[in-house]
């Protein structure tokens, strides 16, 4: 069944360095996405709405947005499941990031902290990385041990939910901590004593709260709080006993 919508977007305004909100009615069936309706606003009503978004199947990681107060990809959130929550649809910029254009924020600073955990196999011989000669087998339970954190499309939702990451920019924030530990846990990497000493701070790992809003609005099921919670474990067997648990 098709109904008519009313969708607020309190976008980001550059020139005037403040939000603006505008209202559009837009057509909506049963699986009618908040990306859809975007879309739809884009093509046929007003040009300059402006957000980011590739794959429209939950792969890219690009159409996050705040969706009714929630980080949410927007492409994944059907409009019928909002209106069964019972709330007008306001779509909004992600608040933790600096702001660029309407809906769109900048990523520059998640990938640096994506970066700064060295999120790839530390080896001893580097070019082992590069050599197909040289195989590295994995068996089921040592993949199991990191394929769920390696499930993250960096869509950055963990990272504006976060109250820590919100109020301290250093804090390196729960999707590289999460990858942080992904690499720590594959059996290919040789780097453990390194990573350890390196998140042993409150930049890294001690900054974590534990608040868990990065898990409740990963949209893959990554669970960065649970990966933290594992890297401060790790860090303190290893100041206990000086040796590297892995
Ligand atoms: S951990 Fe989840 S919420 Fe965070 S960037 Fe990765 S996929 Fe997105
Ligand atoms: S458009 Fe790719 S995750 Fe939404």
């Amino acid at each position: 069944m098709v109904s008519k919508v009313s969708i607020e977007v309190r976008g980001f305004d550059i020139s005037a360095v403040s939000f603006k909100s505008r209202s559009y009615a837009v057509q909506s069936t049963e699986f009618t996405t908040v990306l859809d309706a975007l879309l739809s606003i884009k093509e046929t009503i007003d040009a300059k709405v402006s957000f980011r978004y590739s794959c429209r199947m939950g792969i890219c990681g690009s159409c996050a947005m705040v969706i009714n107060g929630k980080p949410r990809l927007a492409c994944e959130t059907k409009i019928s499941e909002l209106k069964r929550e019972g709330k007008t649809l306001v779509v909004e910029p992600m608040m933790g990031r600096p702001l660029l254009k309407d809906l769109v924020t900048d990523f520059d600073d998640f990938f640096e902290k994506h970066r700064s955990v060295t999120p790839w196999p530390i080896r001893a011989n580097d070019s082992d990385r590069f050599d197909d000669k040289k195989a590295l087998p994995q068996n089921d339970y040592e993949r199991d041990s990191f394929l769920p954190f390696a499930e993250c499309i960096k869509c950055g939702l963990c990272l504006d939910a976060c109250p820590v990451a919100n109020t301290n920019k250093e804090f390196t924030g729960p999707q590289a901590l999460a990858q942080a530990y992904r690499y720590y846990a594959d059996s290919k990497d040789q780097g453990a004593r390194k990573r350890l000493e390196y998140l042993d701070s409150m930049e890294n790992v001690w900054g974590c709260e534990f608040a868990g809003a990065c898990s409740v609005v990963c949209p893959k099921n990554v669970d960065p709080a649970l990966a933290i919670q594992l890297l401060k474990a790790e860090i303190a067997k290893y100041r206990l006993t000086g040796k590297v648990p892995k």
